[in-house]
């Protein structure tokens, strides 16, 4: 069965919104973590936009489950990241006038920087996913340079006309499949909904479904107890 990691990077865009400390993010989490989340996925950025390095510090120090850090590959952020410790780091290209993250990392023109990225933060002890569009290219890639695993971005899944679906689908099918076969953890998101996720948590090889947006968005009506409850039960099956 497929786990959940609950990106709460837009409970800090509501913060944000009146440069508050409510709603806390870090409180957020733990809700999510009471209703049955299996994890916890925040993007530090490197603007700052809306998680805040206090943000990542708290959680790394409360959660129960597993804290999931997104971030750029900078020196940077390696430095927060080998301090932090976090479960895990998911790199992703960053754009600073991107409303979120746009696409999948480009591994195969960056082979010698990323892998020796990943290295550093595998000597860290930190596992790693590479986060990349559903292409053969980049899955083989991300297995050459050692990285623990990929995110598989399913974006273009989401935002696709009806008729475009299944060919979107179909992307990710044969991402999946290719990355589970060199033996790399995977795991999917970006743009998943309450509407959209049954087709792709069909896929049975998924490992894990980062999933942020949509979940936030139904916890302003349901809470985010029962927003969690929802799309886990979806990414059942029930
Ligand atoms: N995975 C990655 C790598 C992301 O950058 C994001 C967005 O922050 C998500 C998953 C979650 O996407 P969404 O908020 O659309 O569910």
């Amino acid at each position: 069965m497929a786990t959940l990691s609950v990106n709460v990077d837009h409970v800090a865009t509501v913060r944000k919104a009146r440069a508050s400390n409510e709603p806390d993010p870090v409180t957020a989490a733990l809700a999510a973590e009471l209703a049955g989340a299996d994890g916890i996925t925040v993007h530090l950025r490197e603007d700052r936009r809306h998680i805040q390095d206090r943000d990542v510090y708290l959680m790394r120090n409360i959660l129960k489950t597993r804290l999931n850090l997104e971030m750029a590959a900078t020196k940077e952020m390696l430095a927060v990241a080998l301090e932090i410790k976090p479960d895990m780091v998911t790199l992703v290209p960053e754009k600073r006038q991107e409303l979120t993250t746009e696409g999948g990392l480009d591994v195969k023109t960056q082979l010698e920087p990323l892998k020796k990225f990943v290295a550093s933060l595998k000597d860290g002890g930190i596992p790693v996913n590479l986060f990349i569009d559903p292409l053969p290219d980049a899955v083989k890639a991300s297995h050459r340079i050692g990285s623990d695993g990929v995110e598989i971005h399913t974006g273009r899944y989401a935002d696709a006309a009806p008729g475009g679906r299944a060919e979107e689908l179909k992307r990710i099918h044969d991402a999946v499949m290719l990355s589970k076969r060199v033996g790399l953890k995977t795991h999917a998101g970006h743009g998943l909904d309450y509407h959209n996720i049954g087709a792709v948590a069909a896929l049975k090889e998924i490992d894990e479904f980062a999933i942020g947006f949509s979940i936030v968005a139904r916890s302003i009506y349901t809470g985010m107890a029962e927003a969690v409850r929802e799309m886990k039960r979806l990414i059942d099956g029930r």
